[in-house]
């Protein structure tokens, strides 16, 4: 009889234990964890009274596997409901963190476009690709060679001056010109040769029309017989595509170290007909780009014999063309990539 008692008070115990420890849970994993405690049948503590049933005497054992009986059956149903009970609740978390409002306005998608320059660079690329010209890809950084004394500029000319330039050291710079890559070219390919190499270019210059950094598209055409009329009539062809049919240029004497002879290439004004107006300043001519004949010295520092082949070549400033092609007053809106300003141009 006194075991019997011994009995019922380590069964209410654990009964006691199992309605304690469940008021306490709010997450189902942790009373996964407290269901084990007891109901795992090795481990559990009930399964442990379900072990020692072997050592009761046989006249108690049908007693003692009752009432244990009774309270695993008891204890499961109470670990069913809290389990239920904290799936629910935490089903109800999750719906009201997950809610999605379908009534809410919807978030404005703006279609992105590209900026000016890159749609003046694919243009242009388009149109000289139109007459042959193939892309070459220089390289921003370059040694002094490249970027001036294989153009005829050598140390102490004064057309250095003409580009204050950003030097890395002693011999390394950040390209002025994309005209270094003509070297490149005529270096490593024989005529005839017919390249277009866009890229940034980098110069000491900050102002209203000059940007630190701006784009430039060379162009580099060597075979026999090459004259500056080839030039002229190439340039007229291309302005009449990207400023209008009734276009046209006009050559003016210049000066480059690395073209002989060296012009100034004007376009008609496509704003006013060549009558005179603000963008032309009264003149009637917009002036483009910078071209000429390739200078002899040039062609044989590439090795390249000047007697047999002739050459031109011109420089476009991308962003001055973009400045007038969409009537951009100042070069610092094209890199201060404000939206309202970029949203208009395609
Ligand atoms: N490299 C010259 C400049 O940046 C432009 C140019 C290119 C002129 C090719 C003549 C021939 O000013």
């Amino acid at each position: 009889m006194a075991e019997q008692n011994g009995l019922r008070d380590r069964l209410e115990a654990i009964r006691d234990e199992i309605r304690q420890s469940v008021r306490g849970m709010d997450s189902s994993k942790a009373a996964y964890d407290l269901r084990k405690s007891f109901l795992d049948s090795k481990k559990g503590k009930i399964g442990q009274l379900m072990k020692e049933m072997k050592n009761i005497p046989a006249e108690q054992r049908a007693e003692y596997g009752k009432s244990v009986n009774e309270l695993k059956n008891w204890a499961q149903e109470r670990f069913d409901e809290l389990d239920r009970s904290l799936k629910e609740k935490e089903m109800q978390l999750r719906y009201e963190s997950e809610k999605i409002d379908v009534t809410m306005p919807a978030v404005k998608m703006r279609p992105g476009n590209l900026h000016p320059v890159t749609l003046v660079r694919e243009e242009l690329i388009d149109i000289f690709a139109g007459m042959g010209f193939e892309i070459f890809e220089g390289s921003e950084v370059e040694n002094d060679y490249y970027n001036f004394t294989a153009l005829n500029t050598p140390q102490d000319h004064p057309a250095r001056d003409m580009q204050d330039t950003f030097y890395l050291s002693k011999e390394f710079l950040l390209r002025t010109q994309t005209s270094s890559g003509q070297i490149h070219v005529m270096e490593n390919s024989k005529p005839p040769i017919k390249i277009l190499s866009p890229g940034k270019v980098f110069r000491s210059d900050d102002d209203a029309t000059h940007s630190p950094m701006f784009s430039q598209m060379e162009g580099l055409v060597v075979d026999e017989g090459i004259t500056l009329g080839d030039l002229k009539g190439m340039l007229d062809l291309f302005v009449q595509k990207i400023f209008g049919e009734q276009t046209t240029t006009r050559l003016r004497p210049s000066y480059f170290p690395f073209t002989e002879p060296s012009v100034e290439v004007d376009v008609s004004c496509f704003s006013c007909g060549g009558a005179g107006c603000s963008l032309c300043k009264g003149t009637g001519w917009i002036e483009v780009l910078g071209a000429g004949v390739v200078n002899r010295k040039v062609l044989e520092n590439c090795g390249i014999d000047p007697d047999r082949y002739s050459g031109f070549a011109f420089g476009i400033g991308l962003e001055r063309i973009a400045m007038l092609r969409y009537g951009i007053p100042n070069i610092k809106l094209l890199f201060e990539s404000d939206i309202k300003v970029l949203k208009q141009f395609y």
